[in-house]
């Protein structure tokens, strides 16, 4: 499977927990983007050629995106690559009103799943997240990408200064009144270089003790399989194999995928070698490399055994479904795991429990080295 990501660098306004590769414009020239990607995928193409599986617009606020510069895109990438049958076609979406009335013309385009960073349906919440929607235009974008779409996501952000358990409880269960399949969840974690950083510095909030996460972890995943929507993965819900998201289970089982834009990253294989890729950071520098040379790749290079048996255990110890450990993994630690209730064998799989899931970074620390699994958990 190939997976093909398009990242989008630019937001309305930057929110205090995100430290993802975000820019803020007043103008942006949407032809000039596209012909950057563009000539970005014809130097892309040239070294790699697998039919793509799945594609995802991410940001950023891809929501930004004009409807016709997502369907050129995505004409431009079928026309090299070609795509294989019921392909995935994702756009992040952010749920302010201007952006959700272009759902239609984003279906139009191709688009055939949209993930909306709803984040909380509480006004008071989301001021704290410092959203420039509130709970009615979240409402909204999500009954309206209902209506519009067989598939769609939206993202919650929980666990957050003074919410208590009994809070999030009440706001989950309203918000799975409004899914249709997919939930992302995510538990709010304080990044350095964000403002949010320089808060909890300076004690204007106290994030909840790591006792108190797992407790909010815990019911999230009780409340979610009671409703029918259970984890595949450490913080998506999905209500069956239909409605999980192709993209993302393709990261997590370590498959190809292409990623073009400022900051994207990206795993090939070619002529058996994993290749990693990851483009510059900086839309304009982005952009006058690509003008100049054809490309902004900072990082073209193979990926050795031992990085690569990390970066599959990160990612496939994520998953419920569990996978097939490398031969290199100490068969005495996946021994001590599952005794002690952190994972589980299943035939040539090894699979998380909640407990695992909960504890994944301790895990996956422990199989490649650590020599203590309780300190770590
Ligand atoms: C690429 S981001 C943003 C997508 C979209 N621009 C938006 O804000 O709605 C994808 C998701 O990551 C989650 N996220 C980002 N930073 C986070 C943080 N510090 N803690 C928890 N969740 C975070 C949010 O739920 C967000 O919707
Ligand atoms: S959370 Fe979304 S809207 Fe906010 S800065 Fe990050 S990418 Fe942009």
């Amino acid at each position: 499977m190939t997976g093909f990501y398009i990242h989008w660098p630019f937001c309305a306004a930057k929110c205090p927990y995100c430290d993802f590769n975000v820019h803020l414009r007043e103008n942006i020239d949407q032809q000039q983007m596209l012909d950057t990607y563009i000539k970005e995928m014809e130097y892309v193409f040239a070294r790699y050629k697998t039919p793509v599986s799945s594609v995802f617009f991410g940001g950023g606020t891809p929501s930004l995106m004009s409807p016709q510069t997502v369907g050129a895109i995505i004409d431009k990438i079928q026309a090299l690559w070609g795509f294989k049958n019921d392909i995935e076609i994702t756009l992040e979406a952010n749920p302010n009103s201007s952006e959700a009335q272009k759902f239609a013309d984003f279906k139009q385009a191709g688009i055939n799943r949209v993930s909306i960073g709803v984040q909380s349906f509480n006004n008071e919440r989301l001021k704290f997240l410092g959203r420039i929607h509130d709970g009615d235009a979240a409402l909204k974008a999500v009954s309206s990408a209902a209506e519009i779409f067989d598939k769609f996501s939206f993202d919650l952000i929980y666990a957050t200064p003074k919410q208590s358990l009994d809070e999030w409880k009440t706001e989950l269960k309203q918000a799975l009144q409004f899914a249709k399949g997919h939930m992302s969840l995510y538990q709010l974690t304080i990044e350095k270089g964000t403002k949010f950083y320089l808060s909890e510095a300076r004690g204007d909030f106290v994030m909840p003790d790591e006792d108190t996460g797992a407790d909010f972890y815990e019911v999230t995943q009780e409340i979610m399989s009671a409703s029918g929507m259970p984890a595949y993965e450490v913080s998506n819900y999905a209500a069956n194999e239909d409605h999980q998201s192709a993209h993302n289970l393709n990261y997590w089982r370590y498959g190809d995928y292409i990623g073009i834009g400022p900051g994207a990253h990206g795993r090939l294989t070619v002529n058996g070698n994993k290749i990693a890729t990851r483009v510059h950071r900086a839309p304009d520098i982005w952009q006058q490399r690509i003008a100049e040379q054809g490309h902004a790749y900072e990082q073209w290079e193979s990926l050795n055994d031992e990085t690569q048996t990390h970066e599959k255990l990160m990612m496939g110890l994520r998953l419920v479904e569990g996978m097939k450990l490398p031969e290199t993994i100490a068969r005495t630690k996946i021994d001590t795991l599952c005794d002690e209730g952190f994972l589980l064998k299943d035939g040539e799989l090894v699979k998380p429990t909640r407990k695992g899931l909960a504890c994944h970074n301790a895990v996956v620390g422990y199989l490649l080295g650590g020599s203590n699994i309780h300190a770590a958990a």
